[in-house]
């Protein structure tokens, strides 16, 4: 079989599936197959040889199933970072980036020796863009899900910053002592009763304590915000990653949480998707 046979008959059965833009999902699974290096040129009268040809079909059959192509590579890219993904963490994206450039807007030295807090680190993907932008910042992640901190410590080390970066199991800011100067945190924040209508690549694959809000979508808001005062040091900034519509809602708990609003930012699309606060 040839690339360009094995990529029509994988582009249609995607197609049939469901899945938007089949054909170039075909394309990222086939070159992952051939084990072909980031960006080579695969020529459509290439043999696929059998090893790859099996490797491929497997990958194919779970891209219908709806599992989406980072989830099947195992990897994300994310802002400089080239991240490993489990089944423990959700699948990063890149709306995320807004709240590593609300921080790094605010920051006045990037060579300071700031302290930053990532509750619900998920992979490790907050903290680690920006200790990778803040190279004397040292910084903590926290997560509820074992296996998210697991795969977020393996990727620090894989970026070489598992010198400054340590992860912990714990619940929000709970028995966390220490006066922070960065805190993020983007927590699952989708009304419970939304959850069965995601995208099958959503609700079938990411982990639902990364994406249950509870009732109104607010409880983590409410929880991280009932404590994180305790945490912050003198002029700390706060910015909290916010679902599509939320921005009323949550400014009003940060506000009664005793913290200063500084910014809501949006994102790429023009979605307010990051509350930036001071406090402490
Ligand atoms: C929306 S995901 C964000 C993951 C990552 N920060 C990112 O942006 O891709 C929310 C994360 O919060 C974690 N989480 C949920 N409840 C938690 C709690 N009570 N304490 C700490 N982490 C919690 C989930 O396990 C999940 O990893």
């Amino acid at each position: 079989m040839t690339i360009k046979e094995a990529l029509a008959h994988a582009a249609k059965r995607l197609a049939a599936a469901g899945v938007e833009d089949a054909r170039r999902n075909a394309r990222l699974l086939l070159a992952a197959a051939m084990k072909a290096p980031p960006g080579a040129h695969l020529a459509d009268d290439t043999i696929v040889d059998d090893d790859a040809a099996a490797r491929f079909a497997a990958m194919i059959a779970r891209r219908e199933a709806r599992e989406p192509v980072s989830r099947i590579l195992g990897r994300r890219g994310f802002w400089t970072l080239d991240l490993a993904i489990g089944p423990d963490t959700l699948d990063p994206r890149p709306d995320s980036e807004t709240v590593v450039e609300a921080v790094l807007a605010r920051v006045a030295d990037r060579r300071a020796k700031l302290r930053v807090l990532d509750l619900g680190t998920g992979s490790g993907c907050l903290l680690l863009a920006l200790l990778a932008e803040l190279p004397r910042a040292t910084g903590l992640g926290v997560d509820r899900a074992p296996g998210a901190v697991a795969v977020a410590r393996a990727n620090a080390a894989a970026a070489q910053l598992g010198g400054r970066a340590e992860f912990a199991v714990g619940d929000w800011t709970r028995g966390l002592s220490g006066a922070f100067d960065i805190v993020v945190a983007n927590p699952p924040y989708i009304p419970r009763a939304e959850l069965a209508g995601l995208m099958p690549e959503v609700a079938g694959f990411d982990p639902r304590a990364a994406l249950d809000g509870g009732v109104d979508g607010l409880e983590a808001y409410r929880a991280i915000l009932a404590d994180l005062k305790r945490v912050l040091a003198p002029g700390a900034i706060v910015a909290l990653e916010i679902g599509a519509g939320q921005a009323t809602a949550v400014k009003e708990l940060v506000n009664h949480a005793g913290l200063s609003i500084m910014e809501v930012r949006q994102d790429l699309a023009g979605i307010d998707r990051c509350i930036v606060a001071t406090g402490g």
